[in-house]
Formats: C-alpha cells, structure tokens, sequence
C-alpha cells in the first residue's frame, strides 16, 4: 500500500514514515524542507534499511502534485505539512492560513482529481481551545482558538467534515495530538527547531547540554497541584504509532476523530525533574511571569483511539526524556552534522 506523507521531513512526519515503512508500507514524502532537513529522510532510510520516494514539493504547487499522483497510485494520505509556531502565526497570519488552508485546499483538489479519498490529519488539542472539562473527550466543543495557527487547524477540520458531507466517498481521519515530545529510540532522528525553541522539552533539552543558562517557567500560580502548567505529554513514536493504526482498523468512509494523548497530565515541574532523571544533574529554572494565551492545563480522555483503533501511548515521561536526551547529545547541532 502506498502512503503520501505531507510534511515527512518534519519532526512527526520522520518518526510516521519509520513505522509505517516497519510495517510494511510504501511511503511517499512531500515536504518543501522550509522546516525540515533533507538528512531526515536519509535517518529514517538508515533506521528502516528502506527506500523511501522523496519529493522536495511545496503542498500549494498544484502541478506538482498532481504530478506525484500521476506518477504511483496513492492510497492513503498523511497531511502533516504546514507551519505551527503559535507566536509567529500572530505576526504572521497571512502566511500561516496561506500556507496551512491553501495547501490543503491543494492536496484535497489533487486528490479527489485522482480519486484519492482517504486522508489522515494532524489537528491538534489546541481546537479545543481553554477547555471546559477535564479530561477532554473528542464530544468536547471546538472553537475558540486564541491564534491563527489554532484557528486553522479549527478552520481545517471544518472543510475536511464538509468535505466528506458533500461526497460520501471520502475517509477523513482527524488525529488531535496532545503535546509531542521526544525523540526515535535510535537517536537518529528528532525534534530540530530552528533558533531558541518555543516549546517546553526542546528547550529543557538545551539548558542541560548547557546551550542556554535557565529554564523560564511560566507561571506558579495556576489552579494546579503545584501552581505551574499541566499538559498530556505524549512520545512522538507512540503518536507515529497512532497513524499506522488509523490506517489500519479504519475500514469504512466516514469522518473519524481521535485524541491521541495519553491521558496524563504532567507540571512543568514535573517535566523538569523527569528530564533531571534522564540527564543526570540539576537543572536550574527560574520563575516568570505566565506566557500570553497560555491555559492552565489541557490533557485528554484517550478512550476511544483505544477502543476504536486498538491504540493507547505505551511510553511514560521518562522513556519521554531519555530518548529527547538521546536525541540531544548525539546530534548536539541537530541536523546540521
Ligand atoms: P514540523 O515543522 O517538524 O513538520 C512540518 C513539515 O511540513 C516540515 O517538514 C515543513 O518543512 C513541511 N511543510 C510546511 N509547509 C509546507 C508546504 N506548504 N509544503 C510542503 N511541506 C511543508 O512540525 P511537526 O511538529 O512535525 O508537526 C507536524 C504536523 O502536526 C503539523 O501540521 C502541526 O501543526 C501538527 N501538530 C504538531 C504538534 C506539535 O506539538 N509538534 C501538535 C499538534 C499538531
Ligand atoms: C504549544 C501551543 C500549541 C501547540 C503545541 C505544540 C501555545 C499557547 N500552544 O502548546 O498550540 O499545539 O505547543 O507545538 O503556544 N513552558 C514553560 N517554559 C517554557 C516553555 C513552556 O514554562 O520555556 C510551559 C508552558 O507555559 C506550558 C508547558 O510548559 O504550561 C508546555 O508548553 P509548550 O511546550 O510550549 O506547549 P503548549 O503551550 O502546551
């Protein structure tokens, strides 16, 4: 069976093609490496001892895809292309629903032109915006995202659903991810954001290996047990897991959505002294003030993916930090050798 990933090069994308091609897939990879390097896929043929097809492809070049579909039968398709850093999408909003909407307006014009109906997407927890109940079910309400990255995700779903209301045909699979971390066990491949991070793990990462001086938490003065933010931290090779199973127990035209978390929520605290644990010293942090839009806590009621799909996260936060610690210390300048 052939799989057309989008965004394979990408931190999700890589670790998706290493299981679905250990599972016996063919994958395709589409990604225009604007947040990805190219050595990820020579990583994940390293680990797989497979060949993966790459494409360097912007989603939005219709010719170009069309191009790809003409070439090899697809199919399924995975769409992790798109750009997701939620304090650059509030300066740049027309970039971020251009390149988020139209290029899945593109995929879906390719692929329904090439009778292509079966489509996986990468939605997140942030559709459900400062959440009313804890833990989330997938029946909680979306809506009032607070950035335009989370506002296209919302945004996606919705023509994905009207989508499949207009042509019965389709299967729509929308995957909402708690908050990924972590890397492959083999240390080959990893998350490799560019410049200082913005997300929690990567920049504890940085602080150990003793490229930035402090952790900043926060905020300590949240409603939770010990005042700093609780997220459902999930290991990105249990998520890549996730999309195998999809495409495998969904067998019938629908539109399907999962949560794909663990169902535990850790504190920042938490994640720092799991990290300690994983790296052997001390980390020091400091105090601030709470970051803009941030939410108290967010984690999830993964019953159904378990139910449905036959998928739970097997990974704890320790695995979590070990294999990001891996990640960091073999590849201290991550891609760039
Ligand atoms: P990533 O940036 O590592 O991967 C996205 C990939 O898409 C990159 O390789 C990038 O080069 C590529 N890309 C971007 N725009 C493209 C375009 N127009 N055409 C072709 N390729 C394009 O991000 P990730 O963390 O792997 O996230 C993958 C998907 O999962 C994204 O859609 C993201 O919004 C979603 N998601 C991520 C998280 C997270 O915490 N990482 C959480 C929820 C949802
Ligand atoms: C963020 C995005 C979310 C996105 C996810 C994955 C926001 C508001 N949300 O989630 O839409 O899907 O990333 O890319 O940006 N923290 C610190 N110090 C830091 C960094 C983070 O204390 O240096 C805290 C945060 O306040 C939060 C937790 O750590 O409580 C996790 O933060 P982060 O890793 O950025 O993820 P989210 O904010 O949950």
């Amino acid at each position: 069976m052939n799989v057309l990933v989008t965004g394979g090069a990408g931190y999700i994308g890589s670790h998706t093609c290493v299981e679905l091609l250990e599972n016996g897939y063919n994958v395709i990879v589409v990604d225009n490496l604007s947040n990805a390097s190219v050595e990820s896929i020579q990583r994940v043929r390293e680990i797989t001892g497979k060949e993966v097809l790459f494409y360097d492809t912007d989603v939005r070049d219709k010719a170009a895809m069309d191009l790809i579909f003409a070439r090899q039968k697809i199919d399924w398709v995975i769409h992790f292309a798109g750009l997701k850093a939620v304090g650059e999408s509030c300066k740049k909003p027309v970039e971020y629903y251009d390149n988020n909407l139209n290029g899945t307006l593109v995929l879906l014009r390719a692929m329904r032109e090439h009778n292509c109906k079966k489509i996986v997407f990468s939605s997140s927890a942030t559709v459900y915006g400062d959440p009313e109940v804890l833990p989330l079910t997938e029946e909680c309400k979306t809506g009032g995202t607070t950035n335009p990255y989370g506002t296209s995700k919302y945004f996606q779903e919705i023509m994905l659903r009207d989508l499949y209301n207009s042509d019965p045909e389709w299967t729509v699979v929308l995957l909402r991810y708690f908050n990924p971390v972590g890397a492959h066990k083999s240390g080959l491949i990893g998350e490799d954001p560019k410049g200082i991070p913005n997300n929690l793990t990567p920049y504890i990462a940085k602080v150990a290996i003793g490229e930035l001086k402090e952790i900043s938490v926060f905020g300590n003065d949240y409603p939770t047990p010990d005042g700093t933010g609780v997220r459902d931290y999930i290991h990105v090779t249990d998520l890549a897991k996730g999309h195998v199973a999809a495409i495998e127990k969904i067998g019938g035209n629908g539109v399907y959505t999962y949560n794909l978390g663990t169902g535990v929520g850790y504190s920042v605290l938490d994640v720092i002294h799991a990290f300690e644990k994983a790296c052997g010293h001390q980390l020091p942090y400091v105090i601030k003030e709470r970051r803009a839009g941030d939410i108290a806590a967010c984690y999830a009621n993964a019953e159904k993916a378990k139910r449905e799909l036959g998928w739970e996260a097997k990974l704890g936060i320790d695995e979590m930090c070990a294999s990001l610690w891996n990640w960091q210390t073999k590849n201290p300048n991550g891609y760039k050798r």
